[in-house]
């Protein structure tokens, strides 16, 4: 049948006329190539290459659909494989099924989200999954949201909202309070924001990884000498390291008496606070001006796929808002290229929309909370006398042997690294406060208890 398309090569776009036989024909092909590398993750490991792997550019005419499908295949072959048991370096789950099917539809539909008339009923779904997620952890009715790609946007996207919302849109002396736990992504956000190193205002961390409440105090005190203007602090809710949540309590209470914008970073924990799960330290983050929510991290919405959702929707509006006069609006809706800082975007919330709707809330706790069953055996089940272990409230832990001397780490976490990879467990390998450590990030739905002693095994007999 693919024969019927190279002898057709006027056939470009999707027909508006009668069938798409064609078409039809490639994505039960392109399925069927997708399936069939799912289905043999178990044989290629988690992160096959081959060093053969080319990458052919385009040519003066365009190829035929065997040579297309068998580019990709290769490419297939030389990608790193979320679906594998092993996979337990990064915060990248397998892909939940129905977010497969919504990047489908999304890229099929083409629509537009910088304006209502470019994706009418796309454009009512994300504000509407932005208020759904905006109520359910408790925010009032003047909330909302906006869809970005990735976590790195979306903080972006509120921490200009509270610079401008602070009227400090251009001030030299804006200062953006994190912990020093926080991602590495505040340092480019306040780059880009024209900010010096100097701005950023890293708070120490307790011996749990949580932002030290003392010192909080006493750098706002020097920032207040200093004749600096702090337009932000940022909570994270899930640090990238361990898995730590900084005290949001008594950060809100600070943030009320100062009137500091409070931005919490949940890019890791906020989906979290859809559910009933106890976690400690998750509570009143209604109290926050702006959330993070990003749920490609953990339950397997396809990338990307992140949520800011903010109290009050007009500083979204007052800060981004510039009038679109190529685009005709609707009375009642705001385009939502004017609440954030991308203008065309794609319709990405199809695949959270029906990624969410056909886990409902019972299947979002139960993958959420075979993260945290999978982090525990992990914890339960590591020599405690050979190592020491650092993690949170939620599922990534980070390890290290104890004793082992801070200029030795990244050595010792390399050749880990090397051997588990070759033992098909892909761990990665994060650097902070100037030491190595191995980390796992237990959100891999495929990951099962023997599976984990396994890895035990092996960590423990090349220790
Ligand atoms: C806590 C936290 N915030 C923000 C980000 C940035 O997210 P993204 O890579 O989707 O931009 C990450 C990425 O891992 C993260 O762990």
């Amino acid at each position: 049948m693919t024969e019927d398309l190279i002898n057709n090569k006027d056939i470009y776009y999707p027909s508006y006329l009668g069938t798409n036989d064609n078409l039809l024909t490639l994505l039960n092909k392109a399925s069927q190539t997708l399936c069939d590398w799912f289905s043999k993750a178990d044989k290629n490991g988690p992160l096959p290459f081959d060093d053969n792997f080319k990458c052919i550019m385009p040519e003066e005419d365009g190829n035929s659909a065997e040579d297309l499908f068998s580019d990709i295949e290769s490419l297939l072959k030389n990608s790193f494989n979320p679906v594998h048991p092993g996979s337990l370096a990064h915060l990248d789950p397998p892909p939940l099924i129905f977010s497969i099917l919504g990047d489908l539809i999304a890229a099929g539909l083409n629509n537009n989200l910088l304006a209502y008339e470019l994706s009418p009923s796309v454009t009512l779904l994300e504000e509407s999954l932005c208020k759904w997620f905006a109520k359910k952890i408790g925010f009032k009715d003047s909330s909302g949201g906006i869809a970005a790609s990735g976590g790195t946007l979306s903080n972006l996207n509120a921490l200009i909202a509270a610079r401008n919302n602070a009227g400090l849109g251009s001030n030299p002396n804006s200062v953006l309070i994190v912990s020093e736990d926080a991602h590495s992504s505040f340092i480019k956000c306040t780059r880009i924001m024209g900010l010096d190193a100097t701005n950023l205002v890293k708070i120490k961390t307790d011996d749990h990884g949580r932002m030290d409440i003392n010192n909080l105090r006493k750098s706002l005190d020097k920032c207040l000498i200093e004749n600096k203007k702090i337009f932000a602090i940022v909570a994270t809710l899930g640090t990238t390291v361990r898995g730590a949540i900084d005290p949001i309590k008594e950060i809100s209470e600070i943030c009320k008496e100062r009137n500091i914008w409070l931005h919490i970073d949940g890019s890791i924990g906020g989906i979290f606070a859809v559910t009933n799960i106890p976690i400690e330290g998750l509570n009143n983050i209604n109290q926050a001006n702006s959330i993070t929510i990003n749920p490609q991290k953990i339950i397997g919405i396809t990338k990307t796929s992140s949520l800011l959702l903010v109290s009050n929707m007009n500083t979204l509006e007052n800060t981004f808002s510039t009038g679109l006069p190529y685009l005709s609006s609707n009375e009642n809706i705001i385009n939502r290229g004017e609440m954030g800082i991308q203008g065309s975007r794609p319709a990405e919330i199809i695949k959270l929309w029906l990624g969410l709707r056909f886990l409902g809330l019972n299947g979002i706790e139960e993958i959420l909370k075979s993260s945290i069953k999978r982090k525990n055996f992990f914890i339960e089940n590591i020599s405690k006398n050979k190592f020491d272990i650092y993690s949170g409230p939620l599922h990534i832990v980070s390890f290290i042997p104890k004793g082992l001397k801070t200029k030795d780490t990244g050595i010792w976490t390399q050749t880990k690294i090397n051997e588990l990879i070759n033992n098909n467990f892909m761990l990665s390998r994060p650097k902070f406060n100037g030491k190595y450590y191995l980390r796992v990030v237990m959100g891999n739905y495929n990951t099962k208890d023997s599976h984990i002693e396994e890895l035990l095994r092996f960590l423990d007999t090349y220790q």
